[in-house]
């Protein structure tokens, strides 16, 4: 009897939506009845194509549609225009019961979207990695491009409940409910709904043109209407069901797994931060101390993503460490001890390797993280290109982060942005670097080290060339190393021009190049660069010259892992040592003296240079 229960629902409703009723737009329920061959039959609205194969949860009343699976969405159309007549335009009502198994950090219950910068229109129910949101664009807060507000809800859900959300925009007023009371509002957006230029329409996912997030959970029921709903109906609504929401857990318990192991950030004289990434949100703890039985704790922020600075710790000490990670399930996980040691005092000597354009090839980048590891470096420099593609997660967890093991468990890496990580917000997620991140300075001993992104604006006007130009001046380190992706003095084939087809290369990155004033300027020893997959050596450069004091060498280390490129088939006034091969490269300073030795991928020494 569910059609007629639920015209009954609307009946109770009529009053209270708007003086012509309710207008429902759209309806789906996740009963097996419904689904037929892969598609979910509406009851109004489009019909959706699942991706995924449909399974069923029975509750008190009836069941729900489980979505799961890396691929899980149900595609109401691939272009929402197809489907105007279905989708709300001035004002909206969306009430669904669901239920999330596995936390996300941008997941979706429905949705017509794109959010990619600063471009932002359409609007989407879904959730955090803790709570519910829904978001919205609308003609009265555009800034030309689009502008969403995501709007929050309070409760925390619990993995695996169902709950009944609903939202409402009545063209001045947000407001989302959960389990049939108002949790927040706003009047940030006004005026008529702002759809995009092109985008599916969803449910069971948060679907963009660059980003997909399946929805793991179960989707019971959804409705679409055309107008906003006044409290007394979603609360009406709720009471309708809410045997539901005190229904004991969902049976399909979501798994939980290291996604990645513990690594290191950041380390001063006296601090350490401690990372690693579980796949739901649960406890951040580390056990750490001078015996492997770590015996103080540190807790952080529960999350996914973890993060525990360590504070108050001793220079130049060897510390060990394990972290633990518990859900609210009381599912843990608990790793290896491992040590780690604290940045040394000015006039301690110390080592630190160099592998850049790691990329996707986790065998060669793991040999060489593994002999670099072997010659115990204090840390890990490296100049950009850490995966293939910075906006798939699958190549931070499955090529970067396994390849680096055991690595970076026990020393820190200092990263730059390399093209390949487009900018990406997973970059960000996984680094944790002083503000604003793409740009910063560390110490280490007796060095200071100026961390630039090449793949922003380098020019004398820009922020990073200002901030780099101040830094370099008030920095008295005895050695001054900067460290960005692209490199200003390359002999590259045909990155700059192909010189086995003419001879006019401009022999390196001159977006790049003009920060070498100030390298000149200020006195800086050694820039370090990736970006070209072949090692190189530069005699020191000043003023567009080769000269033998005075001015900067630059080293391209772009063979950590990434397809190989050769050299220009004749030698330019600045090249040094050139050579194709996957390589690492050690650097050891003690005082003013510092020794750069180049390593193949068979551990052979093929460069060795020593700077006084
Ligand atoms: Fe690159």
């Amino acid at each position: 009897m569910k059609p007629l229960s639920f015209c009954l629902a609307f009946l109770v409703a009529f009053p209270v939506l708007g003086h012509e009723g309710p207008d429902p737009l759209g309806h789906w329920t996740g009963r097996s009845d419904r689904v037929k061959e892969g598609k979910l039959m509406a009851r109004l609205g489009p019909d959706g194509a699942l991706s995924f194969k449909p399974r069923f949860i029975k509750d008190k009343s009836g069941e729900s549609l489980l979505f799961e699976g890396a691929k899980a969405k149900c595609l109401l159309a691939v272009d929402f225009k197809t489907v105007l007549k279905s989708l709300p335009r001035e004002a909206l009502t969306i009430s669904a019961w669901v239920s999330v198994n596995t936390p996300r950090e941008w997941g979706g219950v429905l949705g017509v979207i794109q959010d990619n910068g600063d471009k932002e229109k359409g609007w989407i129910l879904g959730y955090d990695s803790s709570t519910f949101y829904f978001g919205l664009a609308t003609a009265g807060a555009d800034d030309g491009d689009g502008k969403m507000t995501y709007l929050k809800a309070k409760t925390k859900y619990r993995l695996g409940k169902l709950y009944h959300l609903v939202a409402t925009y009545d063209g001045e007023k947000t407001k989302i409910y959960v389990n049939g009371k108002a949790e927040a509002s706003t009047t940030a957006q006004s005026g008529d709904l702002l759809y995009p230029e092109a985008a599916p329409y969803v449910l069971g996912a948060y679907q963009d043109s660059n980003e997909f997030h399946p929805h793991h959970g179960r989707i019971r029921e959804v409705n679409v209407f055309g107008q906003a709903a006044k409290a007394e109906w979603v609360a009406r609504e709720f009471a309708h069901n809410e045997a539901l929401a005190t229904e004991k857990w969902n049976e399909v318990e979501p798994s939980f797994e290291v996604l990645v192991d513990p690594y290191l950030q950041f380390a001063t004289k006296t601090s350490m931060t401690v990372m690693w990434h579980t796949s739901l949100e649960a406890s951040s703890v580390v056990r750490f101390g001078p015996t492997n039985a770590c015996r103080q704790t540190a807790e952080g922020k529960a999350s996914a993503i973890h993060e525990v600075v360590l504070e108050g710790l001793d220079p130049e000490t060897q510390y060990f460490y394990r972290v633990e990670s518990r859900t609210a399930a009381g599912t843990a996980y608990v790793s290896e001890p491992a040590t780690f040691k604290t940045a040394v005092k000015e006039e301690t000597p110390y080592a630190f390797a160099v592998i850049s354009d790691t990329q996707g090839n986790p065998k060669v980048s793991g040999e060489l993280a593994k002999l670099a590891w072997g010659q115990r470096p204090s840390f890990l420099l490296h100049p950009g290109d850490l995966v293939s593609t910075g906006k798939n997660r699958d190549h931070w967890l499955k090529h970067f982060f396994p390849g680096m093991r055991p690595l970076i468990n026990h020393v820190p890496f200092y990263p730059v942005l390399g093209n390949h990580e487009q900018n990406a917000k997973h970059y960000y997620d996984y680094v944790s670097l002083p503000d604003p991140e793409y740009y910063y300075a560390f110490d280490f001993g007796n060095a200071r080290f100026f961390m630039i992104d090449t793949n922003q604006k380098v020019d004398p006007a820009s922020v990073q060339f200002k901030w780099l130009e101040k830094e370099l001046s008030a920095s008295d380190a005895k050695w001054k190393f900067v460290c960005h992706h692209h490199p200003p003095y390359s002999s590259d084939e045909n990155d700059y021009g192909d010189l086995w087809k003419s001879n006019k290369g401009r022999h390196g990155d001159l977006r790049a190049r003009e920060l070498v004033p100030l390298y000149e300027k200020h006195g800086v020893d050694v820039v370090w660069n990736g970006h070209i997959h072949s090692y190189e050596r530069t005699w020191r450069v000043l003023g567009g010259k080769a000269v033998e004091s005075g001015g900067p060498f630059y080293m391209i280390t772009g063979g950590g892992g990434g397809g190989l490129e050769t050299p220009a088939p004749t030698r330019p006034f600045f090249q040094n040592n050139v050579r194709r091969g996957h390589h690492y490269v050690m650097v050891h300073v003690n005082g003013g003296t510092l020794e750069l030795k180049a390593f193949t991928l068979d551990d052979r020494l093929f460069d060795y240079h020593k700077i006084e």
